[in-house]
């Protein structure tokens, strides 16, 4: 069986700076008490905002200390219209790494992901 995570694009691939999603998470955070979660696609450079390219979704997963893999949202953009960033509040019991996936029609989907230590 071909895996899905065969075509994910990570960081370090070509074309990264329009593409990977950038997450900012604080490093740290308290048990139970929300804090922001912010993606970004294309912070540094713009990515394209037409019909013909553009980025269509942003998908944002937890995969906790535990194991259990946890979706936190999905979002979808209308293209030239809105911009793919969004900010939103999260609430964890346990540390865990956020993952974000975003797709480009063009270029296929990215991933990046950060660590946040819950005390
Ligand atoms: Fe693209």
């Amino acid at each position: 069986m071909e895996k899905f995570g065969n075509v994910l694009k990570a960081p370090e691939v070509e074309g990264r700076e329009k593409h990977v999603p950038v997450i900012k998470a604080p490093a740290k955070a308290k048990a139970g008490e929300a804090f922001d979660v912010t993606v970004i696609v294309g912070e540094s450079v713009p990515h394209p905002n037409t019909l013909e390219h553009h980025i269509k979704w942003i998908q944002v997963y937890a995969k906790l200390d535990k194991g259990m893999v946890v979706h936190l949202g999905t979002f979808d953009f209308g293209p030239t219209y809105a911009e793919p960033r969004v900010t939103f509040p999260v609430k964890l019991n346990e540390s865990a790494i956020i993952y974000a996936l975003e797709y480009c029609n063009i270029h296929g989907v990215w991933e990046n992901s950060v660590a946040v230590k819950v005390e």
